[in-house]
């Protein structure tokens, strides 16, 4: 009998290791890598599975039946992160915190979706039923005709699939369930792999678009839902702040569709609803401007949103001076600051500063640059920009200012938003200027020149 020897997986990344140790070389997590018994191999010189390997040419597809039509939720904002609805047959990964509300948009996908006349089933291994019932009552979601099911055993999960037949199934989540063939405890690596992949296979055989819900976890003993990420078509994910009410649902990769692509939410009393016009809830109160205060016109996924941005600079009491950034990347701050220091002379040395992307969104375009620059010498001179202007440009390490993708779109959800006036990088030829004053900008130099000059 072939000697088993046992593996070494991180709970944070999926990356296998030979032997232990205290933490992750590929993802720099401690603590998280943990011992798992290697899968049972098959009998040898056998093939496995109906079709046995069979290759057909690709252009036999064609004569395949017509793709079925994607399934619509019916919440647009659901729908746009999905690329446009559900695809047949698809595998889709919800990740966030708990407690984000990963359970509560789902139960209201459900629900829309068995409205449009799906079948869906809600599969939930955290909750009893009464309690899920008294969640749907709470949302008004009970004349839905969802399907409900609390159940953590894998086997008796598929074979309820595999006697209802659901359009749609919803595995809430997948760190509660277990299958019998692997030796170990539910939410260990083996086990969300083990069960992610037999639902994911499930789908495609049986034409089930099958969502996991995977929990984001601090601890190394339950395994996060990057280690399902490869096995899925879609992977979303939910952002914000537990703090503020507005919830970002994030497309991270999607066979199907677009990646960042993104939805907002609300969350209310009354469920997650839906924000369609996100820029007005990231803008705020803007009626007086602030010193370090600035929009950004930036671009989520296929869509324009107005952001803004502020910065706060403090005399600092400390031998290195805070960076504390919240929403944005912290190497690109520190670029930002070189660059100011030594193409334009204004030094940070000896200050704190603070960044802060407003309503808890997370931007991570390089158009941002000159808005963040520009935020952060408005709070260092004390001096803010007239209310109704808009920045953006990426800042290259010479100080020049770089072209950016669709400025038309930015300055057209601008002029709508009532701005008037926009910087923007000169190097850009502009199909439209949407009736805005828009200023041209060479390098970060000119930028200071013309807005904070004396
Ligand atoms: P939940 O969907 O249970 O989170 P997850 O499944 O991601 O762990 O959401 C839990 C939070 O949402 C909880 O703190 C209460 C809040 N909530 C509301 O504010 N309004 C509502 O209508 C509902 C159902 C939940
Ligand atoms: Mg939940």
């Amino acid at each position: 009998m072939a000697k088993t020897t046992l593996a070494y997986t991180c709970s944070n990344c999926g990356a296998s290791h030979k032997k232990w140790a205290g933490r992750c070389e590929t993802c720099g997590e401690w603590n998280s890598i943990q011992e798992e018994a290697p899968l049972a191999a098959g009998p040898k010189g056998k093939t496995l599975g109906a079709n046995k390997g069979r290759k057909i040419p690709l252009g036999d597809l064609s004569t395949v039946d017509a793709p079925l039509p994607r399934g619509l939720s019916g919440i647009q904002e659901l729908d746009r992160v999905l690329g446009g609805g559900l695809v047949p047959s698809s595998a889709i990964l919800v990740g966030g915190d708990p407690g984000i509300g990963k359970s509560t948009l789902l139960l209201q996908a459900a629900a829309s979706f068995a409205r449009n006349g799906q079948k869906a089933i809600y599969i939930s291994g955290e909750e009893a039923s009464s309690q899920i019932r008294m969640r749907a009552q709470r949302l008004e979601l009970t004349d839905a005709p969802v399907r409900l099911a609390t159940e953590t055993n894998l086997r008796d999960i598929l074979t309820t699939l595999e006697e209802e037949r659901p359009d749609i199934a919803i595995i809430d989540s997948i760190q509660t369930m277990w299958s019998d063939h692997v030796d170990s405890a539910p939410g260990s690596v083996s086990q969300v792999r083990a069960t992610a992949h037999e639902l994911t296979t499930f789908a495609k055989r049986r034409g089930v678009s099958v969502i996991l819900v995977g929990h984001v976890t601090k601890e190394g003993q339950i395994a996060g839902p990057r280690v399902v990420e490869h096995m899925v078509d879609t992977v979303l994910y939910f952002e914000g702040e537990r703090g503020h009410q507005f919830r970002i649902l994030r497309a991270v990769k999607n066979r199907y569709g677009p990646a960042d692509e993104i939805g907002v939410f609300e969350m209310t009393g009354m469920g997650l609803q839906q924000v369609t016009n996100p820029s007005a809830l990231f803008l705020g109160e803007r009626d007086n401007p602030a010193a370090g205060s600035i929009v950004f016109a930036g671009i989520e996924g296929s869509r324009p949103l107005l952001v803004e941005i502020q910065a706060l600079v403090a005399q600092s009491s400390l031998a290195t001076p805070r960076r504390a950034v919240v929403g944005w990347d912290s190497a690109r701050l520190s670029m930002i600051l070189a660059v100011l220091e030594s193409r334009c002379g204004i030094s940070f040395a000896g200050l704190d500063v603070y960044l802060n992307i407003a309503g808890g969104l997370r931007i991570s375009e390089p158009a941002a640059d000159l808005a963040v620059a520009a935020a952060l010498i408005s709070a260092r001179q004390d001096r803010a920009l007239p209310k109704d202007t808009v920045v953006f440009g990426e800042i290259s390490l010479s100080g020049a200012l770089r072209p950016i993708s669709q400025a038309e779109n930015r300055l057209k959800e601008a002029t709508k938003l009532g701005f008037s006036n926009a910087y923007a990088p000169s190097r850009m030829k502009l199909a439209s200027e949407s009736g805005m004053n828009v200023q041209k900008i060479e390098d970060i130099a000119q930028f200071v020149e013309n807005c904070f000059g004396t």
